[in-house]
């Protein structure tokens, strides 16, 4: 179920036998030469919707997540860490306010990660400061970083995976968008890897915009075996958070 795609009687019954929505959270930034903007919130949105096939509600995608370190590259928009924390403070509060309690949010970018985890210990503060018990369980899962996924990863690419502009990643977005593949050769053909800094200094050090990675290695075929791997993980840890006491 997608609920943008859901009217408000049917969330009402989902409602009576779940209280659990997955959020699918992600970036909108540059992805090397040949990687989509969107590609960190088209890949936990791809898998999210295999969720929704499964009859678990999901939320419209987060599309815009912590990414100033991109903002040398055109296209490229970020939320500050501030920013970030109140939307997701909002969103939460507004479904929380109609009885959800379980909050899995299915996250595509690293950069994202210190962020939601700030907002969640806001978002708990916000109920222990005032005395009551939230009931609330919230979650950030990686869906790159899940068991088959990265045993898959590893299997394909090994160290030519790198950490930004990955062949899985650019693999799932082609596999979701078939006219979106893009064949150009690379130079270098490995990006370099190194720390995360301000903008200026990332277009400094990663002039295409790649960390680490072989994109070049990245296939439609290949994309549909990731997809396959992340949707099983993302049931797995799903129905695991469910069942935490
Ligand atoms: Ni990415």
């Amino acid at each position: 179920m997608l609920l943008q795609q859901t009217t408000w009687p049917e969330v009402q019954e989902y409602l009576e036998r779940s209280q659990g929505i997955v959020i699918p959270i992600g970036s909108t930034e540059q992805h090397g030469p040949t990687g989509l903007i969107g590609t960190d919130a088209i890949c936990p949105e791809v898998i999210a919707r295999g969720m929704a096939e499964a009859g678990i509600l999901v939320a419209p995608t987060l599309s815009i997540g912590m990414a100033q370190h991109h903002l040398a590259f055109p296209g490229s928009i970020t939320l500050r860490p501030s920013t970030l924390i109140s939307v997701i403070r909002d969103v939460v509060g507004s479904l929380a306010s109609q009885g959800f309690r379980q909050f899995y949010f299915l996250n595509g970018h690293g950069g994202n990660i210190a962020t939601v985890q700030a907002a969640f210990a806001e978002i708990w503060a916000d109920y222990s400061l005032a005395q009551s018990a939230s009931g609330l369980k919230l979650k950030l899962a990686n869906w790159f970083t899940g068991a088959r996924i990265v045993a898959l990863s590893r299997e394909l690419f090994g160290e030519a995976e790198g950490s930004h502009a990955t062949p899985s990643e650019i693999s799932l977005t082609w596999h979701a968008y078939p006219d979106a593949v893009r064949d150009q050769a690379l130079t270098p053909v490995r990006a370099p890897n190194g720390p995360i800094r301000d903008a200026h200094d990332y277009r400094k050090h990663f002039p295409d915009g790649r960390i680490g990675s072989e994109p070049g290695l990245a296939s439609r075929a290949h994309g549909r075996r990731l997809y396959e791997a992340g949707l099983a993980d993302a049931l797995a840890d799903y129905r695991a958070f469910l069942d935490v006491v």
